[in-house]
């Protein structure tokens, strides 16, 4: 049975207009996302800006109450539970954000941002919660100095360290890591995820990585899905997904990496503008559409529910993104 399956999840905000200001149309955010998240794996998910992972990550952590579909995260359904089942579930599923200075309280210390998350579950006494704060810095790499300081005394890199002390303070089972890296230097970066991958070895952790790029995912995820407005497009084992990539948005995707060799590059299929409006997506398949592809029309009408293509390889089938 795995940690976290997501079955269908769908994420429609409404748009709202007029002078009523009624709700005259949705932003299909996530759209139809089925996907399973193993005990100790890591499953990265990777798509442009826009295309819905941090609103899936949101809801996954029941910052948002999905608009349909189910999510289950140890044998539990929690798709729609209250404040009562959810603050219990809320030890085990945690969530690392984009961007640590916008998700840490700069008017509260490392002290009080670490020992916050005990508070709000009756954790300890006040001693035992010095105990574990202390633990948890030396865990991210922190001096003990740094409880006493304000987020905005610390470097990029290191208030994300602070970010993810305050995620993996209640010994959680599943972090959704959104971005976690990519507001940092690229000489942060490399520290920031082994600090994951150790942690993740320590203490048993399943991760849902989200970045926007291909590169960043490839040495940290077991399995990845690429992930395009709202839907999944692809979803394979990483070595398979980066050698034998099946959709054209997954191709565009590794061709965007940058190869420092000029003589191992191959002919680029660029990415042209942004992903499109959620609100109002084209019928049939949306990269193909994009793209103005011409055979976009045979897909229209289309069942595009992933298929596997091989063992544990799962693709949409468009016949104009698949060849
Ligand atoms: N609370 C909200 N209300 C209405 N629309 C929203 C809300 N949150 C997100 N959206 C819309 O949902 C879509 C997906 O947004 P989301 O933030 O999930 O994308 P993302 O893939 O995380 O992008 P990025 O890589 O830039 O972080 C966007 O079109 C966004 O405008
Ligand atoms: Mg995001």
């Amino acid at each position: 049975m795995s940690l976290l399956s997501i079955q269908n999840l769908k994420m429609h905000f409404p748009v709202r207009g007029g002078v009523l200001m009624r709700s005259i149309a949705s932003c299909k955010a996530v759209d139809g996302i089925s996907l399973d998240v193993g005990t100790g794996e890591t499953v990265g998910l990777v798509g442009e800006s826009g295309c819905g992972k941090t609103t899936l990550g949101k809801a996954i952590v029941r910052l948002l109450e999905p608009t349909d579909g189910s999510i289950s995260f140890d044998g539990q359904d929690i798709t729609h539970a209250g404040i009562r089942t959810l603050r219990p579930m809320r030890r085990h599923i945690q969530m690392i954000f984009q961007d640590p200075a916008e998700s840490l309280n700069p008017r509260h210390t490392v002290r009080d941002l670490l020992e916050e998350p005990f508070i709000v579950q009756k954790l300890g006494t006040k001693a035992e919660r010095q105990t574990w704060i202390a633990d948890l810095l030396d865990k991210v790499g922190l001096s003990s100095s740094a409880a006493d300081r304000f987020p905005f005394e610390f470097s990029g890199g290191q208030r994300q360290r602070i970010g993810i002390a305050r995620a993996i303070a209640l010994k959680p089972k599943l972090i959704v890591c959104d971005e976690p890296v990519s507001a940092l230097d690229v000489s942060v970066q490399s520290q920031v995820l082994n600090l994951l991958l150790d942690l993740q070895k320590e203490m048993g952790l399943s991760y849902l990585f989200i970045a926007h790029g291909l590169s960043v995912v490839k040495h940290m995820s077991d399995r990845v899905a690429v992930m395009y407005l709202g839907k999944i497009m692809e979803l394979a084992p990483a070595q398979e997904l980066y050698n034998n990539p099946k959709h054209a948005y997954t191709k565009a995707l590794l061709d965007a990496i940058p190869v420092p060799d000029p003589a191992k590059r191959r002919k680029r299929q660029l990415l042209q503008g942004d992903v499109p409006s959620p609100i109002n997506p084209p019928e049939g398949c949306a990269f193909g559409h994009r793209m103005s592809h011409p055979r976009w029309k045979d897909s229209v009408g289309m069942d595009l529910s992933l298929k596997e293509v091989s063992p544990g390889h799962w693709v949409q089938p468009c016949p104009c993104c698949v060849s």
